[in-house]
């Protein structure tokens, strides 16, 4: 998974959600095998949300070898560790509690504690961390990715922000900085279902989005479904 980081995102129209969900697992799969042979470990973000939790179950089922993936995460929306609706706690389920990865190889962001809080807290992990072997997105209908929403500033060369307002709830959350979510030798992107459709256009208009805005040294790779890129 070597695209051009010049040429902008590579799109890949898949034929339906389980395709673009089928072949995303298979990508973590060699970029993790790739990493770990010329680094010795595979440091992915993983992205939150619903799209994502069917790579997840994909990926539960496979036999690598976990104890060498460090596994972080793109956005955290600031409720009680133990909510169904964090994406730690979707990940968990989905994955991580299904298979053998040591307890301390997963980076959770500390966002119960509140979004400043917790933001400062990550930023020391994420600094610790980068750049990352592989960065998992997803986007919303208003080319949002992770919890970098349109209209929202944030300091410049902050490395984990604390959001507020956030539009789609939680009100408060905790994401990764367009520069930690770039600092990356790949970024894939997973964008599936109708309602995404107006937004990928813009993308592909090239529209300033805040989705737009994450680049990686390998170069971005968007995988879509039909309904969402026809
Ligand atoms: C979140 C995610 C968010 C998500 C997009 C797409 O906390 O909700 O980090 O950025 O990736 O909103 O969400 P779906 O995959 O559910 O469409």
């Amino acid at each position: 998974m070597i695209p051009d980081a010049a040429a902008g995102p590579h799109w890949h129209c898949l034929s339906d959600a389980d395709t673009v969900c089928a072949q995303a697992a298979a990508r973590i799969l060699d970029a993790a095998a790739c990493a770990i042979d010329e680094r010795g470990c595979f440091r992915m973000v993983l992205a939150g949300g619903r799209t994502p939790e069917k790579v997840y179950r994909q990926l539960a089922g496979s036999d690598a070898d976990w104890t060498a993936w460090q596994l972080y995460f793109g956005d955290e929306r600031c409720l009680p560790a133990d909510d169904a609706e964090r994406n730690s706690v979707m990940a968990a389920t989905a994955w991580l509690d299904r298979v053998a990865i040591p307890a301390d190889n997963i980076h959770p962001i500390p966002a119960e504690l509140g979004a400043g809080a917790a933001a400062q807290i990550y930023a020391a992990v994420v600094k610790a961390a980068r750049p990352f072997d592989l960065v998992l997105l997803g986007m919303g209908e208003d080319g949002h990715t992770a919890s970098l929403f349109p209209g929202h500033q944030h300091p410049p060369h902050e490395v984990v922000h604390a959001v507020h307002h956030a539009p789609k709830p939680p009100d408060d959350r905790v994401s990764l900085s367009r520069e930690s979510l770039s600092d990356a030798h790949d970024v894939m992107v997973l964008v599936t279902g109708a309602g995404k459709r107006d937004a990928l256009q813009q993308w592909q208009a090239g529209d300033d989005l805040p989705v737009a805005q994450i680049t990686a040294r390998n170069g971005v790779t968007v995988l879509m479904d039909a309904e969402a890129c026809d």
